[in-house]
Parts: structure tokens; C-alpha cells; sequence
């Protein structure tokens, strides 16, 4: 069994489709034992409360400075004792010590095709303002593994997906969501939690 912790900043449609496709078996031999948010407001945290996973806010906030912001979501993330770290749509930096404890075991979802639009500052809507601005035709999505830098880490799945002419960011952004990332993201985990079984 493929042990994940699943850390969101969102609305979790990325999360749900990782619970939705445990719970259709397109995702085998995997278990969520925890969701993380930074943030309280999140719906991701809802979304986990509905589906009966354990969830937990670790807010910076609540937090007297980064370094015990860092401590609290690394010790949590260790109590969850996770095989898999999952962060969709996770808008944190990771502590230096977390990617060192879990090296090659933390995966993130990006929305483009890496090397393009990424780095610092490319999340969320900026990407695919960027991806327009540009005009490319072909845009999509990234699983790739976690290391110390900014969307950097080896390539797992990628996924493209068609730009229309009309399209606004948000139109943009809705498709790559449906097409690519709810669809490579569980094939992603999948893949390892199969692996894992090996
Ligand atoms: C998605 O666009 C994802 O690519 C990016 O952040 C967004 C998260 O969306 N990393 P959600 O919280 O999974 O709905």
C-alpha cells in the first residue's frame, strides 16, 4: 500500500481527483493518510473532510516566524509517516530538510510543460497569461519530482493540451485542469504505487 500525504493551498480539484480515482481504482494500492493546507480558508480541506481523510491546517500565520512554520509542517508531514509526498496546487516553499528527508519520494503537479512557464513566480492563472501573451499553440501540464529548486526536478508525466484562439486564462486554465493534470496526476501516482508493489 502507497502511503500519500496530499498538501493543497486551493479549491483541491487536483486532490479530488486523486480521491476520486482511488475511489474508481484507476488508482490502485493507495491510501491518503492526511491533507495539509496552509491555508484555513482552503477547499481542499473540505473537500477531504467530506471524503473522511484526515485534515490539517498549518497556517504561517499561526506561526511566530518561517522556521517554526517549517518545524510544525515537517514534524506533521513525519507524523503521517507518508511512503509519498503529493503537492497539488501547494504554494509553500518546502523546508530544505523536508526535500532532504524525502528525497525522490515528493511529486508536484505544474500547470504547463515544463521548461516552459515555469520558475519562480509562474503559478496558478500567471501561467497561462504567459502561455497566451506568448501565442503557443500547445500548452498542458507536468508531474514531476521535488528537488531545492523551482519546478526543476525530473520530469514524471506530461500531457498536452490544444490552445484555442479565444481563449481567456481562465478558459485556458480550465482546460488544463480537466485535460491534463486531473488525468496525469493519478496516472503519476498510480504508476508509483505499482512500482512500489514491485
Ligand atoms: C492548479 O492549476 C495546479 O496546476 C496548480 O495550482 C492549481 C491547483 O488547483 N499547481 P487545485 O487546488 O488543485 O484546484
Amino acid at each position: 500500500m502507497l502511503n500519500i500525504v496530499v498538501c493543497v493551498s486551493g479549491g483541491g480539484t487536483n486532490l479530488q481527483a486523486i480521491i476520486d480515482g482511488i475511489s474508481n481504482e484507476t488508482i490502485k494500492n493507495t491510501k491518503i493518510t492526511g491533507v495539509i493546507s496552509n491555508n484555513p480558508g482552503a477547499y481542499a480541506l473540505k473537500r477531504a473532510e467530506n471524503a473522511g481523510i484526515p485534515a490539517f491546517c498549518i497556517s504561517p500565520k499561526d506561526c511566530g516566524n518561517r522556521e517554526e512554520f517549517n518545524q510544525k509542517f515537517l514534524d506533521k508531514v513525519i507524523e503521517l509517516n507518508p511512503d509519498l509526498i503529493v503537492l497539488a496546487g501547494f504554494l509553500v516553499i518546502l523546508p530544505k530538510k523536508m526535500i532532504e528527508t524525502y528525497r525522490d519520494r515528493i511529486i508536484n503537479i505544474h500547470p504547463s510543460l515544463i521548461p516552459s512557464f515555469c520558475g519562480t513566480g509562474f503559478y496558478g492563472l500567471k501561467v497561462h497569461k504567459e502561455a497566451l501573451r506568448r501565442g503557443v499553440k500547445v500548452t498542458g501540464a507536468t508531474v514531476h519530482y521535488v528537488d531545492e529548486g523551482t519546478d526543476t526536478g525530473r520530469i514524471i508525466l506530461q500531457k498536452a493540451v490544444e490552445v484555442l484562439e479565444d481563449d481567456t486564462p481562465e478558459i485556458l486554465q480550465r482546460r488544463v485542469m480537466e485535460q491534463a493534470e486531473w488525468v496525469i496526476l493519478p496516472q503519476a501516482i498510480n504508476e508509483i504505487a505499482q512500482a512500489d508493489q514491485k
